[in-house]
């Protein structure tokens, strides 16, 4: 292994964060260069690239069309579930987007306004994307398990001009409407957009509305006919290119800004140095585009890359088998894939000794990496052993949009430490504080901050919410960003991300929130109070699970209750919330202040070592939870 240049990097970095970004932003072309690479008076906590012009879509498109790419391919889909494939080279790539540039600057769309999309993984949802910032609008793509509730929610909150959807999903084994969920999301939604461009597709149909819905294909097909250009609009490097909205503590989700300077700059540095991949190569992410891993490595850093990213619609299994992964990278010459843990104990599960591996050629395949979720250190050793490269976890969050840490394979692999999503990647100062704010010693958990400012590409604020993000993240340790994860930092600076610190749960590596499931299931007219909280899976990493004290006046029976609170947490925010476990209790524990011991149930239903909270209420509920668990055959554990 030759030497990794990690620590020089990393130093060089912080001797002077303002000459590295700068140098790392001359692989991005710019229309007009920046005042100041940090400008520490703008914004919340100061900007990237102030002053600097540039549009996202022509480095990530027109660019490398230019300059000979014009014949590679940029984008492969590749759909079991439907049976399809197909490959556009940069120029095909290139004339997709301006034609539905073209169809939406007829509708009035340009730069500043929102643009929603609402789409299941198919190529039209990354040229939508893609167009959307050539014209300086700034889309907001909302994953495709959300029901309409969620995205009536977020087309209420970013006051969408225009929303491009589709007719249908697909799902192992069923086909879901999209249209029915869209038409009643914007019938709820206060803030009507004005039209919808819909893509039909061939697995189901649907009506389009006359003066509100257009037609995607045809119009984008009369727009190529017209041999219509729309050039990209250059816009400010602080504008926003997208909001992504992301589960928050409360039912409201935040819309997370991205930036489109700092954001180029960020991505296209982690496709080099820390993801090792030249451009040319085919790169594949198995994720959605609805999460923040889509856009960063399905869509944007590989196009800014010169790439060819792969746009996966199937599964890990059951698409048909444990093997379409390894089909995909050897079909496709992937020479990395990106995708959650969860996928490889998913694969793992069903093919425990690997043996579909051995039956494709996977001479290209480099690079296995991980994130999302913690990374067990037994899955990682499984998938290292049978495939045969390494394996690295990193950690990130949506808010920052590349990771904080990883073992970074471009500047040279560092020692494996299983458990650990690597070191600190240059911009982040990364440290660990108690409660009180103050550091602790390495080894010790404690709340995991980042020293501001954030580096580029991370959220500059939340979308018109200057006050929410100060209050979710800068409020609690002045001076620092509050990444909301426990953990600590051993003595050669390795990370370990050990759990949240407030009520988001992970459910395989997505990212959703206790309370806003709970504010569903308090609707419940037999449910008096109640408490989600996330449970260990060994498939998911958790799942959520819902304690309800029942109204004195309910008397139905609890199984009938208990389908109705599953049903009404899918059909509010979506199957992807995977709530299929609701448990009866008398009372809830409470501190005497009236807080739920959440983390105390989550600890004995994971028959976990737990203390008696010493400001707690009434010791006796716990042995009550204890029992009512027990009663469903989930762990229990004695006190500590
Ligand atoms: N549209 C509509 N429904 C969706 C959806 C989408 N885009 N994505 C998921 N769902 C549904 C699923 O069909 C499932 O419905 P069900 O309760 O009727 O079975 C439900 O939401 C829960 O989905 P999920 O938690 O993903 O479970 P699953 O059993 O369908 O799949 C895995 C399990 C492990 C195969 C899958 O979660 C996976 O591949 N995860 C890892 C990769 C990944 O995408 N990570 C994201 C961040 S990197
Ligand atoms: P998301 O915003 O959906 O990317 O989720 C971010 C959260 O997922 C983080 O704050 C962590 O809690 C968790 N997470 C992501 N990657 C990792 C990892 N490699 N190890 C442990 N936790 C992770």
């Amino acid at each position: 292994m030759t030497a990794s240049r990690y620590h020089e990097v990393y130093e060089s970095w912080k001797r002077d964060p303002e000459a590295f970004w700068a140098k790392a932003a001359e692989a991005i072309d710019w229309d007009r260069k920046w005042d100041k690479v940090f400008a520490a008076d703008e914004g919340v906590y100061g900007r990237w690239f102030s002053g600097a012009l540039c549009n996202t879509c022509h480095n990530a498109v027109d660019r490398h069309v230019a300059s000979g790419r014009a014949d590679q391919p940029a984008l492969i889909y590749d759909s079991p579930v439907t049976g399809t494939k197909r490959s556009y080279s940069y120029a095909e790539f290139k004339a997709e987007v301006v034609a539905l540039a073209a169809v939406l600057q007829d509708q009035g769309v340009a730069k500043g306004d929102r643009v929603i999309i609402y789409m299941p993984m198919i190529p039209q949802a990354v040229f939508a994307m893609l167009a959307c910032a050539r014209l300086g609008a700034v889309h907001s793509v909302v994953f495709g398990g959300f029901a309409a509730k969620e995205l009536a929610t977020r087309i209420d909150d970013c006051a969408p001009k225009l929303v491009i959807s589709a007719s249908c999903g697909i799902e192992p084994g069923r086909v879901i409407a999209y249209k029915p969920l869209l038409d009643g999301a914007i019938e709820m939604a206060r803030n009507k957009p004005e039209h919808c461009i819909i893509v039909q597709r061939e697995q189901l149909g649907c009506e389009l509305i006359a003066g509100r819905d257009i037609d995607y294909a045809t119009s984008t097909e009369a727009a190529k006919a017209a041999g219509r250009d729309v050039p990209c609009v250059p816009v400010a490097a602080t504008d926003p290119l997208y909001i992504l909205y992301t589960s928050g503590t409360t039912g409201q989700p935040k819309g997370v800004i991205r930036d489109n300077g700092g954001h180029m700059v960020a991505l296209k540095w982690s496709m080099d140095n820390q993801f090792g991949i030249e451009p040319g190569e085919v790169f594949w992410a198995a994720s959605d585009v609805g999460w923040v891993v889509g856009h960063s490595y399905i869509v944007y850093a590989p196009l800014l890359h010169g790439c060819t990213t792969i746009l996966f619609e199937g599964k890990p299994i059951g698409t048909p088998d444990a093997g379409t992964f390894w089909r995909v990278i050897s079909e496709h010459g992937a020479v990395s894939l990106f995708t959650a843990p969860t996928a490889f104990r998913a694969i793992k599960k069903e093919d425990p000794k690997g043996e579909f591996i051995p039956k494709y050629d996977l001479s290209k395949f480099r690079t296995l990496f991980l994130a999302g979720e913690r990374a067990d250190p037994e899955t990682v050793k499984w998938a290292e052993q049978r495939l045969g490269v390494p394996v690295i976890d990193h950690w990130w969050q949506t808010e920052t949009g590349s990771p904080i840490s990883q073992n970074p394979v471009g500047l040279g692999l560092l020692p494996v430490k299983y458990g650990s999503p690597g070191v600190p990647m240059p911009g982040y100062d990364v440290q660990i504080l108690d409660d009180a704010g103050l550091p602790v010693p390495h080894g010790t958990l404690g709340n995991v901050v980042v020293k501001l400012p954030l580096p580029p590409g991370c959220l500059p604020t939340l979308w018109h919410a200057d006050e929410r993000f100060h209050q979710a993240y800068l409020n609690e340790f002045p001076g620092y960003y509050k990444t909301a994860d426990a953990g600590y930092i051993d003595d050669e600076d390795y990370l370990f991300i050990m759990a949240r610190t407030d009520d988001i749960i992970n459910v395989a590596g997505h990212r959703l929130s206790t309370g806003a499931m709970e504010e569903v299931v308090a609707e419940h007219p037999d449910v008096a109070e109640c408490a989600v909280v996330g449970i260990g899976d060994a498939l998911k990493g958790q799942v959520p699970c819902g304690f309800v004290v029942l109204n004195s006046a309910a008397t139905r029976d609890f199984q009938t209750i208990e389908k109705e609170v599953i049903a009404l947490v899918r059909e509010r925010i979506g199957a992807v919330a995977a709530l299929k476990l609701v448990i009866a209790i008398k009372r809830l524990p409470k501190t005497r202040s009236g807080k739920v011991l959440r983390a105390t149930m989550q600890k004995i239903a994971d028959n976990e070592p737990w203390n008696m909270p010493a400001t707690i209420d009434d010791p006796a509920i716990l042995d009550e939870i204890t029992a009512a668990l027990q009663a469903r055959g989930l762990g229990v554990a004695q006190s500590a």
